[in-house]
């Protein structure tokens, strides 16, 4: 087992840095094993993207880890309908299931599992389908949705039964009632109270898009809802899609813990999203407070200043937190990120270092934490070396720029040309803090 271990890891290794590989592999390993992950996956990953599914899920199930599959069948149910030549009618996004349609759907359901259970056990993976035992229901409304069931309570064994005997659980949205009258759930609903009932460290959306989209129809990296989540509903290229997608994941996110993340993704990128610091899909999380100590004590510059050692590996000058003039400090909850804004030129906010883990980085924190930066500061100046890998995204974020030799000066809202050279010789002339320069 060790030795696969240390092969996959290896192979990890080459998507991002095997550090990063690990860190993460310990992270998921880390908690209770049934609790490592929900995967969501629709029915249209099954139809066109089957391989690539079973090759990711295998490719967990050899690292020691168990996701919990949950699967729809919703285009396949479409077809065998349409090819029966039933209408299935859809009231309040709920398909609306006569006799009929059950009597077409549930063998459609079961084939579907069978055909990923057995995708599974192709790639030398156990995995266990649990078509029934999860999800008790009662009829939602018999005489308005007809077989739609209303979930009273989710059923835990089967699936930890799975996993601790090494199975991956493979489940489809179908439930139960006391009197064993199979009921059509709605995947989204099946999904939150599976996840509530599991809390996971991590929920997956495998779609075909691979994450959510901006408006220029690329994927958005992260969002942190606590920071981004009105912003983002009032955003008029929100479609109605994305819109429902968001409201799910806030509702589905409150009251989990802090730490549990959503990755939205395509089935091939997601050994990429799980063990890069950047991943590749959408990560969405609450995100954490960001405090702004106005004045902040010895031990909250002490704490801050260690930290930008380590983040940059160089050694501050003795003394340059008492130096630091009238300094206000911009601090997350983990203490992964941190700004610290001093006065500078006839009194603007020059900001004297800004520092976010490389992992926080993938979270959003940098950005969530720019967020706060910009609303406390509206002018702001500071400056970057060429060199630095934030020096990019700065770009990016400030609305002025000079050059300087190998630095880069930055502003925000500072529109008088007059200031603005004033204030870019003041950032030249600045003491960047550290011991000693590298040239
Ligand atoms: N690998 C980490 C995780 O799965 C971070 C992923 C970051 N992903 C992103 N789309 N920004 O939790």
């Amino acid at each position: 087992m060790s030795e696969v271990r240390e092969t996959v890891l290896e192979l990890l290794a080459q998507l991002g840095s095997s550090r990063e590989a690990r860190q993460y592999l310990k992270e998921f390993s880390s908690v209770e094993e049934s609790r490592f992950a929900v995967v969501k996956v629709g029915g249209g990953i099954l139809r066109d993207h089957l391989d690539e599914l079973a090759s990711a899920l295998a490719f967990l199930h050899r690292l020691g880890l168990r996701p919990v599959v949950l699967h729809g069948a919703g285009p396949q149910v479409d077809t065998a309908l349409a090819e029966a030549g039933i209408e299935s009618e859809r009231i309040d996004n709920l398909r609306v299931t006569t006799e009929e349609v059950m009597e077409v759907a549930r063998p459609v359901i079961y084939e579907q599992n069978l055909r990923l259970v057995e995708a599974l056990e192709q790639r030398g993976i156990r995995a266990r389908g649990l078509q029934h035992g999860t999800f008790e229901a009662r009829f939602l409304d018999r005489d308005r949705y007809g077989l739609v069931g209303e979930i009273t309570a989710v059923n835990l064994d089967g699936l930890r039964r799975a996993v601790h005997s090494g199975a991956l659980p493979v489940l489809t949205f179908l439930g139960e009632s006391s009197s064993g009258q199979v009921l059509n759930i709605n995947a989204d609903i099946a999904a939150r109270e599976l996840v509530w009932a599991i809390r996971p460290h991590k929920i997956i959306f495998l779609t075909p898009s691979g994450g959510l989209l901006d408006r220029n129809g690329r994927v958005i990296s992260a969002v942190t809802l606590n920071n981004d989540y009105e912003s983002l509903m009032r955003e008029p290229w929100v479609h109605s899609g994305m819109r429902l997608k968001l409201q799910q994941i806030n509702e589905m996110l409150e009251g989990l813990d802090e730490s549990t993340s959503v990755s939205i993704t395509s089935a091939d990128q997601l050994t990429r999203e799980l063990f890069t610091y950047r991943g590749a899909g959408t990560l969405v999380r609450r995100g954490e407070n960001i405090d702004i100590f106005e004045s902040p004590d010895e031990t909250i510059l002490a704490d801050v200043a260690e930290r930008v050692e380590a983040s940059f590996g160089r050694r501050l000058k003795p003394g340059w937190t008492a130096g630091l003039a009238q300094p206000v400090v911009l601090l997350s909850a983990s203490r992964r990120a941190a700004a610290v804004v001093v006065a500078g030129q006839d009194g603007l906010p020059y900001l004297e270092k800004f520092i976010v883990t490389p992992e926080a980085q993938g979270e959003g924190l940098g950005a969530a934490m720019w967020q706060v930066l910009r609303a406390r500061y509206p002018r702001l100046y500071w400056r970057s070396r060429n060199t630095n890998p934030i020096t990019p995204w700065y770009f990016l974020q400030a609305d002025c720029s000079e050059r300087h030799g190998p630095w880069v000066v930055f502003c925000n809202g500072i529109g008088d040309a007059v200031q603005r050279e004033r204030m870019v010789s003041e950032a030249m002339s600045r003491d960047p803090g550290w011991q000693e320069d590298p040239s």
